[in-house]
């Protein structure tokens, strides 16, 4: 399995525990209408999506996995907070769900996967496993950000420095930090038929001064408290200065009146055809 390279710091969480159906699943809402769902969430993190997932399937069930013992306690403890119950974590990897009790073979209407392929060495071997698990006539639908297609206003010196490193991290481990532009490539090689996918763009912006704060903040601790300072270094791809200098670009950022920053995710709904 690949090292998820940001690790799950509270520098990360921030980032992760911000996200709900409404911003992080746009592609999946128009499928949420039958509350008898049964829901996989594939990486859940902290289970905020997971849990905002739930209470929109009152009569339905989530079943949640992630390789993290750390982020599925907290993921238990904000459903419970949230007073959601129609939702089981536990701690699993998608490439071994044969594992996990409760989990069958062509159990589940939808099978969702957000921000998880890009961190996978195999993530057509992951599409098609979530294929194995979902329902015939079931959804799988995955998102995912294109690291390359990330933009923000104005230039800030060191911004592009920190996009060049960190495609460079995720590249070193054999992951794909652009692979949001190839979801549907990666379901055709997985064996869904190209007329069962839908392709879709989402985004997120970040303009405001809360906005940027939170985003520019966020990024600006990650690089020196999360994991990704420590496979910056390991690499040899930046010293301690460079990443310092990569924290003042996402301060100046946050200061910048007129800044704005995109995330570009490509996203998916692909449709399980009947095997019978
Ligand atoms: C960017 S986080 C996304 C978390 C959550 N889906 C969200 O968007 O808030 C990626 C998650 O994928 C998990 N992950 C990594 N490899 C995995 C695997 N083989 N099977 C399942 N989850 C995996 C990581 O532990 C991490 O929590």
């Amino acid at each position: 399995m690949a090292p998820y390279i940001h690790g799950h710091h509270a520098s990360v969480l921030r980032s992760h525990e911000w996200r709900t159906v409404e911003n992080s699943c746009p592609h999946l809402l128009p499928y949420l209408t039958n509350p008898s769902l049964k829901i996989l969430d594939v990486g859940c993190g902290p289970g905020t999506i997971t849990t905002d997932l739930a209470s929109r399937v009152p009569e339905g069930f989530v079943y949640a996995i992630d390789p993290s013992a750390e982020v599925i306690k907290k993921a238990r403890k904000h459903a419970a907070d949230k007073g959601v119950t129609n939702v089981r974590f536990e701690v699993g990897d998608i490439f071994h769900w044969q594992e996990l009790e409760g989990v069958e073979e062509g159990e589940f209407d939808v099978v969702h996967a957000h921000q998880v392929l890009q961190h996978l060495q195999d993530p057509v071997g992951a599409m098609k496993e979530m294929k194995r698990i979902a329902k015939p006539g079931g959804i799988i639908a995955v998102r995912d950000a294109d690291y390359s297609a990330m933009n923000w206003y104005p230039e800030v010196p060191g911004m592009r420095e920190w996009l060049d490193l960190y495609i460079a991290l995720a590249k070193r481990i054999n992951c794909d930090p652009n692979i949001g532009k190839r979801l549907h490539a990666v379901a055709m090689e997985a064996g869904c038929d190209r007329g069962n996918i839908e392709a879709s763009v989402g985004t997120w912006t970040f303009s405001t001064p809360e906005e940027r704060a939170f985003w520019c903040g966020l990024w600006a601790d990650r690089t020196l408290q999360s994991n990704f300072k420590a496979s910056a270094l390991e690499s040899g791809y930046a010293t301690e200065e460079d990443l310092h200098k990569i924290v003042e670009a996402w301060k100046a950022m946050e200061k910048k009146q007129d800044g704005w920053f995109a995330v570009i995710h490509g996203q998916i709904i692909c449709h399980v055809e009947d095997r019978s």
